[in-house]
């Protein structure tokens, strides 16, 4: 494996959609600018999906409509359906990411759908991106565990990112959702279904809930995943697991990255700064202890 690292930074999506501080648009689109400005590679800007469902992205259209785009950065929105789709398409999106879970109980409680419908209902708007020229990346979330039916079968991890892949997305995000799993747990995941997709089509999305993420990243990094999904300040939380923190923080991913000898092309003081920014607005301290340390006045 190479020694750069793709981070796919998910805190304008999965980071916001379970804030609960109110964040404006304006700050949204000033967020995405200052992350685009970091040399991150892939920001997921928003989430087009059900604002019933996820009211702090309802801002969706605006928030896409409004940031700087440069050609060298994607900005991979979320979708659920046909209808995110097409709301997506028409603020110009050019790659989506589709999400579903390896626990029955999880999705339905998250799309109103079980696996195999969620699925169903991706097949379409797979082929309308296909036609389109849209890329798209699949979720396979709760990889490591469920709050409702605990324990996860591997065997059901790697049969819906077979079927992900198999659809057309070109990478599949494995999470876990609710960050209980533990580094030798999250290796032999990973390598269950790199035995049957190639490596270089997965990254590994984990969530700091019991202070693993970064040991389970380590781990997957020496088993040979070189795509991750973190989110700046450490933004977010999950709705359906109590106490859970949000996504491992892309200051200390990158922090631990570089340590390691590995490269992000991402400017970390530029990106602290920025976690730093964010936490003001969210109205609490940055959940990143790099950032925290970088960005501490004396
Ligand atoms: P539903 O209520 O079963 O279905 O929702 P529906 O089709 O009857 O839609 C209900 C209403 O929403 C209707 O409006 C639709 O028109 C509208 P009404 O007729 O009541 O006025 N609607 C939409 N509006 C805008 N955009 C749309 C859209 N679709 C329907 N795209 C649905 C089903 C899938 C839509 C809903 O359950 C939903 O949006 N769920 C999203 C939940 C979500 O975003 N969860 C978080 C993301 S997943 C995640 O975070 C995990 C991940 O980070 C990885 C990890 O950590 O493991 C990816
Ligand atoms: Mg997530």
């Amino acid at each position: 494996m190479g020694d750069f690292v793709r981070i796919v930074e998910v805190g304008p999506r999965d980071g916001l959609q379970n804030e609960k501080a109110h964040v404006s648009t304006a700050d949204k689109i000033e967020l995405i600018d200052r992350l685009s400005a970091t040399g991150l590679r892939t920001i997921e800007a928003t989430s087009f999906v059900s604002p019933k469902w996820i009211p702090q992205l309802a801002d969706a259209a605006e928030v896409y409509a409004g940031i700087t785009r440069r050609p060298d950065v994607a900005y991979p929105v979320l979708v659920p359906n046909e209808t995110g789709y097409e709301r997506a398409r028409a603020v110009g999106v050019e790659e989506i990411a589709v999400f579903t879970a390896a626990s029955e109980a999880f999705n339905r409680r998250n799309v109103n759908a079980g696996i195999d419908e969620s699925l169903a209902r991706f097949a379409p708007v797979l082929e309308r991106a296909r036609a389109d020229g849209v890329k798209v990346r699949g979720y396979v979330s709760t990889v490591l565990g469920c709050p409702y039916q605990g324990e996860v079968p591997l065997a059901d991890v790697v049969r819906v990112s077979q079927r992900l892949h198999a659809m057309g997305c070109y990478e599949i995000s494995l999470g876990d959702t609710i960050g209980v799993g533990t580094p030798h747990q999250a290796r032999a995941m990973l390598q269950a279904v790199a035995a049957e997709i190639p490596l270089d089509a997965l990254a590994v999305h984990f969530h700091d809930t019991y202070g693993q993420a970064l040991a389970n990243l380590l781990a997957c990094l020496e088993a040979g995943v070189r795509v991750v999904d973190a989110a700046v300040s450490g933004a977010g939380g999950c709705p359906y697991a109590s106490g859970a923190s949000g996504n491992v923080a892309s200051e200390d991913v990158v922090y631990m990255l570089h340590g390691l000898g590995l490269r992000t092309g991402v400017d970390l003081p530029r990106l602290a700064e920025t976690g730093r920014w964010l936490a003001a607005r969210l109205g609490r301290e940055t959940g990143s202890k790099a950032g925290k340390a970088m960005t501490a006045v004396p």
